[in-house]
């Protein structure tokens, strides 16, 4: 059965020419460019409902997705996008009752999807040196609802404080090499590893490192994403897309080669 909007629920608006914003149902107005819409109108309403703006333009009001929530949260580092969050969740098998680690929490995005896949008994442990970013990550998974999923720790200098105990790690820092010993002691035997870096400087660098400890099936990767515009008539690609984001690097840890 649909679902009621609550007030203090969150809600994608969206518009006709397709803008979205990620807003609360709550006694405040929304203004856009054109037009503006009383956000309280919409509690105890059904999601899905439209409500119309002074001027007459519809707003409608959907569930926001996980999706949504990626690409709406505040920024202040580089973030995994969808695109290779996806094939990342799938590669590490990360699904409910898991336990993941990954370092470079940055803003949160990559530990915000991690934690929706994990589920309430799963958990996902993320470290990253930075205490704002710590903090904005917590706020960004606040706003989600999923700060209860993730245990926030501190700069890995030697290593990870886990031992033969993560169902999959993710590096998504600068010199990830540097970390690998310690994500092969921190992950069970024959568990995946993935890690991701914009340049092919870093690739060849973690192959090597990676080459050198108990891990196999290693793979390389890059993800490409072109976006349509949505015409029926003259149906075509957008004239720009995002070229490139970042290699990702996968592996399973063993324990003798
Ligand atoms: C590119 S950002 C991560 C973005 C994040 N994956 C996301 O999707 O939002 C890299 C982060 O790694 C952190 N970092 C780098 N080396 C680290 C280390 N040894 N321990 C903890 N954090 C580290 C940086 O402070 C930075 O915030």
């Amino acid at each position: 059965m649909t679902e009621t909007i609550r007030e203090g629920d969150l809600i994608l608006l969206i518009l006709p020419e397709g803008a979205h914003y990620l807003l609360r149902a709550e006694d405040r107005l929304f203004h856009t460019h054109r037009d503006y819409v009383a956000l309280g109108e919409f509690i105890g309403k059904p999601f899905g409902t439209r409500v119309l703006g002074a001027n007459g333009t519809p707003f409608y009001a959907v569930q926001p997705t996980l999706h949504d929530h990626l690409m709406k949260l505040r920024r202040a580092t580089q973030i995994i996008y969808p695109k290779e969050i996806g094939i990342i969740l799938l590669k590490l098998d990360v699904g409910p009752g898991k336990t993941v680690l990954e370092c470079g929490t940055g803003s949160g995005a990559l530990t915000t999807a991690l934690a929706h896949a994990v589920g309430s008994d799963g958990r996902v442990i993320t470290y990253e040196r930075e205490d704002r970013f710590r903090e904005l990550a917590r706020e960004n998974l606040r706003r989600a609802g999923l700060e209860e999923r993730v245990i926030f720790k501190g700069e890995a200098v030697e290593g990870f404080e886990e031992e033969d105990s993560v169902d999959a790690v993710f590096l998504d820092v600068r010199e990830p090499w540097e970390l690998l010993p310690a994500a092969w002691r921190a992950l069970k035997g024959g568990s995946p590893f993935g890690a991701l870096v914009p340049t092919v400087n870093q690739v060849s660098r973690l192959l090597s490192a990676l080459a050198e400890l108990p891990f196999v099936g290693l793979e390389v990767q890059e993800i490409l994403q072109r976006f349509y515009k949505v015409n029926p008539e003259r149906l075509r690609p957008e004239d720009r897309m995002v070229a490139h984001t970042g290699y990702l690097i996968f592996a399973r840890k063993v324990f003798e080669k």
